[in-house]
């Protein structure tokens, strides 16, 4: 069976996608579009973790239609990422979302030697912030009178593939050994034997030695982060992608049970998958796109009849996002109804959020045979 389902209803989703994201190029332009309120996004700095969303989106639906405007603005946002190169105490480990779907996407797709240069930067400053003693990448820079260096987060499992394109680029493996460093220490301080994961991890950052877990963007330390779940899932597969090591696909296809198995029926996790009461609990439909492009990496690893299940999953999330969460028929910038940002902070709850609409988009590319071609 192959992943390719062209005439089907993967294809109008994409259309449909594909024309939204014309429009929006046209209307936003080379800002960085974050949250949409009232139908219209709002925008966040160029050095903001979301950054690379609305680059990686142009690209990804350059690529098929050849709009000069989508390459054009994509560029013009490439070239305001790599102005934030020099403003090193604004950046964090999210260069690695930021750079691969902008630089490196540009790099890869049009040639661009100053793209590669700043995707290369950018893997420099995320190695930088390896914890050599806790085999950790620090996630960010302190603030809120919060001391911050001996935070690591999952979500930074997506921040590694700008680590293993750098080896493979130079032909130097020391960004992937510390990537590799990274993964395995989250195998085993952040995965949980059911597949689920810690969202903070906290070390001392002088010996490393590991401190405890705090709930971070989850309703609790131990609890999941529906979100979160889907960094694991889709981060320990592109590691998978790039080592060959089985750990890494083992991990990836834990996550994905855990996350498939406690979907409600509209395929639409709430926030956190243990809520004690998900009663005027809002979704996030973000966790569910990341999680079906992160399923079909994890097909694409399978044999046949193992990445049935995968594929068949992620089908499913996409479809359901499609039909119940679209957002089609409205006035509105965002393709996706129903993200949640951060719920304990109250910052973007139930909105489109650039990241549900990336992934979203991702996984209809990748079920109409395309290949995932900027992680
Ligand atoms: N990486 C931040 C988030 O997932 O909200």
């Amino acid at each position: 069976m192959s992943v390719h389902e062209t005439g089907s209803w993967v294809d109008a989703a994409w259309e449909r996608t594909a024309a939204k994201i014309a429009r929006n190029a046209a209307e936003i332009g080379a800002h960085f579009p974050h949250a949409s309120f009232n139908g219209v996004y709002n925008s966040c700095p160029p050095h903001d973790w979301g950054a690379g969303f609305w680059p990686g989106l142009l690209w990804l639906v350059y690529r098929e239609t050849g709009d000069e405007l989508l390459r054009q603005t994509a560029e013009q946002l490439e070239a305001r990422l790599g102005e934030t190169l020099t403003a090193y105490d604004e950046l964090h480990h999210d260069v690695g979302f930021m750079f691969s779907l902008s630089s490196v996407a540009q790099y890869k797709l049009v040639g661009d030697p100053v793209a590669k240069r700043h995707g290369l930067m950018a893997a420099n400053l995320l190695a930088g912030r390896f914890n050599v003693n806790g085999s950790f990448i620090r996630a960010w820079p302190d603030w809120d009178g919060e001391d911050h260096s001996g935070w690591a987060i999952i979500d930074c499992m997506m921040n590694l593939p700008l680590l293993y394109w750098a080896s493979e680029e130079i032909g130097d493996p020391r960004y992937k050994q510390i990537a590799m460093r990274h993964a395995d220490m989250a195998l085993r301080e952040f995965m949980r034997p059911d597949g689920s994961a810690y969202h903070i991890v906290c070390f001392d950052p002088e010996t490393g030695a590991r401190q405890g877990a705090i709930a971070g963007q989850g309703y609790a330390a131990d609890s999941a982060w529906a979100r979160g779940t889907a960094w694991a899932l889709y981060g320990f597969a592109l590691s998978y992608r790039y080592t060959a090591q089985e750990r890494y696909l083992d991990a990836a296809k834990r996550a994905a049970h855990y996350f498939v198995s406690r979907l409600p029926s509209d395929k639409a996790p709430y926030w956190d998958f243990l809520l004690p009461d998900t009663a005027d609990m809002p979704r996030d439909t973000s966790a569910a796109a990341i999680a079906a492009a992160g399923l079909l990496e994890i097909a694409a690893h399978c044999i046949e009849t193992d990445g049935g299940f995968y594929r068949t999953a992620a089908a499913d999330i996409v479809r359901a996002l499609d039909e119940k969460y679209g957002a089609w028929a409205l006035a509105e910038q965002g393709l996706l109804l129903h993200a949640t940002g951060y719920y304990a902070k109250d910052s973007n709850v139930d909105v489109p959020i650039i990241y549900g609409d990336y992934f979203f988009a991702e996984a209809l590319f990748k079920l109409r045979g395309g290949a995932a071609l900027f992680w």
